[in-house]
């Protein structure tokens, strides 16, 4: 019997809730398609950091690297362990570390989910550039704590990073329905994003077949919400991309409902999935996360893994269940009532 190897990072608060229900309804799927997850639990996070005062061992990222794939809840506990230490210490470094460098967030409605817009109908694939731009951690601080005081964060933006990611999206739209928009902020960013549309208008001309529009950051905040239908595969840098895919998942019916993958395209390394969303201090605890996203980012998993029928599965399932109306209201259905309808569906 085929057997993938993951490792499974439930990291903080509700990530540990949605973890555990998305690792159910994988396990059950790949009993029903015949084929072994075997999964291994790192305990890394912010109280594992309390313990030992790191995020990872040392040895983590090498660690990482044996496993088939990787599958994340959500890292943050910033009551305890500030952001800039905990998402430093974890996330980002697999992110960069694996090339994982192109997050795909998908967004559309499910079955029984209305949203917040008049449109009811959108199907956007957001690309975000995962590995460098406004998260290069590049920067510093100069005469702390006085008025003269400095701080810079410099965004690195590299033509092979660039490139790479565009021509990444145009591979999308090719398969998908042909239109891709690139977004940017070269009205204001001389630089970075002037070279980005430039890059990106090199690469068009490898993909003729591909309907290419450049959307300034601040226009493409309202067409997802004016104008969505209108919209395919859109791809940003990585914090444009971050901002965007939270706005996606509002549109989408909240972030319970958006899910991602950060691909290792060239498979060098293994690819991590995680849904859009954090640990929610607020619900943490409570059992009313929505596993949904969850699920989803589990789905891409198996699709990356080679398991196509099985994503199939797990994605009518989380459509079935949300077209009963479960799991479709915030707050409404409890981690494991979705959680057993979704189960119940694979079945
Ligand atoms: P968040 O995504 O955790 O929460 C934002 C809001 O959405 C909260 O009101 C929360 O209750 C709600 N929400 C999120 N997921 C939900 C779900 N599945 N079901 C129902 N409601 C849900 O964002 P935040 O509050 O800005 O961040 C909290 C912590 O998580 C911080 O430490 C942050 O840095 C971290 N974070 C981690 C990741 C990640 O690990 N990938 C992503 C985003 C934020
Ligand atoms: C996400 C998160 C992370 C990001 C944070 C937690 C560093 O918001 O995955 O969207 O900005 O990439
Ligand atoms: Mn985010």
């Amino acid at each position: 019997m085929k057997t993938y190897s993951i490792a499974l990072i439930p990291g903080d608060g509700i990530g540990k809730d949605v973890t555990e229900s998305a690792w159910a309804v994988l396990q059950r799927v790949a009993r029903k398609r015949k084929f072994e997850l075997d999964g291994t639990t790192l305990p890394w996070s912010c109280a594992y950091y309390k313990q030992t005062g790191a995020m990872m061992p040392e040895d983590g990222i090498e660690t990482l690297r044996a496993f088939d794939a990787i599958y994340l809840g959500a890292v943050g506990w910033p009551a305890e362990v500030p952001d800039a230490v905990s998402l430093h210490g974890l996330l980002l470094p697999i992110r960069k570390a694996f090339v994982q460098y192109a997050n795909i967030r998908p967004h559309r409605l499910l079955p029984g989910v209305t949203g917040p817009l008049r449109a009811q109908s959108f199907d956007i694939l957001c690309i975000r550039e995962n590995t460098e731009g406004e998260y290069s951690g590049a920067g510093g601080r100069v005469h702390t704590n006085s008025q003269d005081e400095v701080a810079v964060e410099t965004a690195i933006f590299t033509r092979k990073g660039v490139e790479r990611i565009i021509r990444f999206g145009f591979e999308q739209a090719r398969a998908r329905r042909g239109r891709l928009a690139s977004v940017t902020k070269s009205n204001a960013q001389k630089y970075s994003m002037v070279f980005w549309d430039e890059v990106t208008r090199d690469v068009a001309r490898e993909y003729p077949d591909v309907e290419v529009s450049h959307y300034h950051i601040d226009a493409m905040a309202a067409r997802m919400v004016m104008a969505p239908e209108t919209l395919d595969v859109v791809v940003a840098s990585n914090l444009f991309g971050d901002i965007l895919t939270d706005l996606g998942a509002a549109i989408q019916g909240g972030l319970g409902f958006a899910a991602s993958a950060n691909i290792n395209p060239d498979r060098t390394a293994p690819s991590m999935f995680e849904p859009v969303h954090g640990s929610a201090p607020d619900i943490a605890h409570l059992g009313i996360a929505n596993p949904i996203a969850a699920i989803w980012s589990g789905a891409m998993m198996l699709e990356h893994l080679g398991q196509p029928e099985a994503a199939k599965d797990v994605m009518n399932a989380i459509e079935a269940c949300t077209a009963t109306g479960v799991g479709t209201v915030p707050g409404k259905d409890r981690t494991d009532a979705i959680t057993e309808a979704v189960l119940a569906a694979i079945d």
